[in-house]
């Protein structure tokens, strides 16, 4: 069975090819075509300009996606159809239903949220009846767009147990980079001036709130962290906010004030409900220091639990995660004329 799955639901236009043979799932092809660059005068994604580039992408994308994989003959589609920004996510459902009228194959439409789970299990020669002693799993999705605690039963079987309130963990991070000059993804940019700074060598003695860290439910908070953020900011002289020294050591703190409110919480979570495993997943996931933090106090607090992180290519958007949620979602394959985009749509 071949998979051809199209990823639009925000800033990158995506195409991949899966295949699966018996229980071996094996990636054809993988195409990413980033507007990032685009977006970053704006400090964010700006949703019509976003449209509009899928528009223009998503034929080239899909061009270059079936010569790589050796043009095969396609036996489903998949597409994501939310949540996301509504306008980038028509752009691909309509494509996918374009498709499928012309190819006659079925259609499987997915959830971009269970997509980013699903990064964690692509791999050339992943043998997927292995899986079942990941569950039950508590999952961390940590984007742009979203903050979320899942609890997994089962591939499939999902139940939220909270997410943010205001401002997603990546959405936190790209506005701290805003207020701080330093461009758009803020991410990673965020990333590397924290690791410049030397803990040691505190000079400005920056202390920020851990929204909602102590409290018993599920849910995040980051719109505090950022305003604490900006009000540090517009207290410093004009000199000062500009040094590399200053925004090293904000970076440093931004980021581990974000860290330490995902790791407790998930683990509060993990500890709670007799998780097997942790799961990571979105664009935040990416980040080395929540990764390698998050390792250290799972080995020391719930050594007998499972870290499931994706290669860091797979966390931020793609369609290779999508074919992987749709090969497990086989059984969902829809008629066309039913799919729509669903900006809110939940998992579960
Ligand atoms: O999952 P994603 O590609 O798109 C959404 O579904 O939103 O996530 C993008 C987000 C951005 O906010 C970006 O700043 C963040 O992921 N991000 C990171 C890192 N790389 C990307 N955040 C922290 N550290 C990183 N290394
Ligand atoms: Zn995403």
């Amino acid at each position: 069975m071949k998979i051809l799955a199209i990823e639009t639901s925000c800033d990158e236009t995506s195409a991949a090819v899966l295949e699966a043979k018996k229980s071996q799932l094996k990636i054809l092809s993988n195409i990413v075509s980033s507007q990032v660059k685009l977006h970053a005068k704006y400090g964010g994604v700006y949703p019509s300009l976003a449209k509009r580039e899928h528009q223009k992408n998503l034929p080239i994308v899909f061009k270059k996606v079936l010569k790589e994989a050796k043009n095969p003959k396609i036996d489903a589609i998949a597409v994501t159809v939310g949540p996301g920004l509504e306008p980038c996510l028509w752009q691909g459902v309509n494509f996918a239903k374009e498709l499928v009228r012309k190819l006659k194959s079925p259609i499987i439409p997915i959830n971009h949220i269970e997509a980013h789970i699903f990064a964690n299990f692509i791999s050339p020669q992943y043998s997927i009846l292995n899986t079942k002693y990941f569950f039950p799993a508590i999952c961390l999705v940590v984007s742009g767009g979203h903050t979320q605690l899942i609890l997994m039963k089962d591939f499939g079987k999902y139940k939220i147990l909270g997410e943010t309130r205001d401002d997603a963990a990546g959405e936190c991070f790209d506005k701290i980079a805003r207020i701080l000059g330093l461009g758009y993804p803020g991410g990673p940019i965020i990333a590397a001036e924290a690791a410049k700074y030397k803990i040691q060598n505190t000079k400005y003695k920056i202390q920020l709130p851990r929204p909602m860290i102590g409290q018993k439910n599920y849910d995040f908070s980051f719109s505090g962290l950022k305003t604490a953020v900006l009000y540090d900011f517009k207290n410093r002289v004009p000199k000062i906010r500009k040094s590399p020294s200053y925004i090293k050591e904000m970076c440093y703190a931004s980021q581990q004030a974000i860290i330490d409110v995902l790791i407790k919480k998930t683990i509060r979570a993990a500890k709670n409900y007799k998780a097997k495993s942790i799961i990571l997943g979105g664009g935040v996931a990416a980040n080395e220091e929540l990764r390698r933090q998050f390792k250290e106090k799972i080995e020391r607090e719930i050594p007998n639990t499972k870290y499931l992180i994706p290669n860091i290519e797979y966390c931020t958007d793609n369609a290779v995660m999508v074919a992987m949620a749709a090969y497990f979602n086989r059984s969902k394959k829809t008629n066309w004329k039913k799919i729509s985009a669903n900006a809110n749509l939940k998992i579960g």
